[in-house]
């Protein structure tokens, strides 16, 4: 089965969330609706629903993380679930446990869902591959490969602001070679049809994927960032870089960096965003990161009510039992 089948039942609901890749426009569009109605929670005395009383839900962060696993972590609390935050540093995989006994450890202690952040790629499809068949996966981010969640609270903060995906032009800037943000929500802007999505990068941060994805590349900001009604910034994953791919950070900012001078040559009423961290003076000016176009703490807030649509949507599907079965 492959990693597209995997997180469907066969009715073609979903039971995991491991990648927007082989999703419909029905999929994120549930998604997306799921969201726009739980957003309102946040503004209630009582920020709780009844949703997943009763569920276990397993944070397994193997990789440094603040926004996505605190607004996982919340979204579970709004739901009523039970948390449980495995502090990775000081667990057993330290002392040498394999991933597949991790999960056989916490499987035991009788949980629902499991939210994964790993550093190698395909590490949640290896766990929805292995775990019970109550059992929901999240990916939070594996590798360079997807970030979905992520993906989904950006298009949900864009169809906020400019709900036209059609008329929209779209701009990614920066490190979209190491980037599973830019893959994933490349994806998800293609299932929902925006009307060009651009990425402006140097040739040496760019990945072969990136043409086949349909998408305009652009070397220079002063053409790519043109007429565009969103831009959406990137870090620069040190991280992951094996060599040397850049002069500085400074030239960098240079030639890259989101000043207020580039974002003139953006649509009067463009927004910006960067799923953070975000680092002031490499890709992006203060004054842009905390100006009036920006959106980027409404990122953070969006990703509570996405992650809390995700969540209900697949443990709803878990506990739905497939045709064959019922
Ligand atoms: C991103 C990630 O971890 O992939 N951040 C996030 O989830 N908010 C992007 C990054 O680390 O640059």
């Amino acid at each position: 089965m492959s990693a597209i089948d995997l997180q469907l039942d066969s009715q073609g609901r979903l039971l995991h969330f491991l990648s927007v890749e082989g999703l419909s426009r029905h999929h994120l569009t549930e998604i997306l609706d799921t969201a726009e109605s739980l957003h309102g929670v946040a503004e209630r005395r009582v920020k709780k629903l009844p949703t997943l009383h009763g569920k276990t839900v397993v944070n397994l962060f193997f990789e440094a993380s603040t926004r996505t696993r605190t607004t996982f972590e919340l979204a579970a609390k709004r739901l009523s679930a039970d948390v449980l935050n495995l502090n990775i540093a000081t667990s057993s995989t330290s002392k040498g446990e394999s991933l597949l006994d991790t999960l056989r450890n916490i499987e035991a202690m009788q949980c629902d869902m499991f939210v994964v952040r790993h550093s190698q790629s395909g590490a949640a499809e290896f766990m929805a591959r292995h775990v019970k068949p109550h059992i929901a996966v999240l990916n939070a981010g594996d590798g360079c490969h997807a970030h979905p969640t992520q993906a989904m609270l950006d298009t949900f903060t864009i169809r906020r602001h400019k709900p036209d995906f059609p008329a929209l032009r779209i701009a990614i800037v920066g490190d979209i070679l190491h980037s599973r943000v830019a893959r994933s929500l490349i994806h998800a802007l293609n299932i929902l049809g925006a009307g060009e999505v651009r990425v402006i990068a140097p040739r040496t941060l760019l990945p072969v994927w990136v043409e086949q994805l349909g998408v305009q590349v652009f070397h220079a900001p002063q053409a790519g960032l043109r007429d565009v009604d969103v831009i959406v910034m990137l870090r620069l994953q040190r991280e992951r870089m094996e060599r040397a791919l850049l002069p500085s950070e400074q030239e960098f900012f240079q030639q890259y960096g989101l000043t207020e001078e580039r974002l003139a040559l953006a649509k009067p009423d463009a927004i910006v965003m960067h799923p953070g961290p975000i680092n002031r003076g490499v890709e992006i000016d203060s004054r842009v990161a905390d100006g009036p176009r920006s959106v980027i703490l409404e990122q953070v807030t969006n990703g509570i009510a996405i992650r809390m649509a995700i969540m209900s949507i697949t443990l709803g599907n878990h506990a739905r039992p497939a045709e064959e079965n019922a």
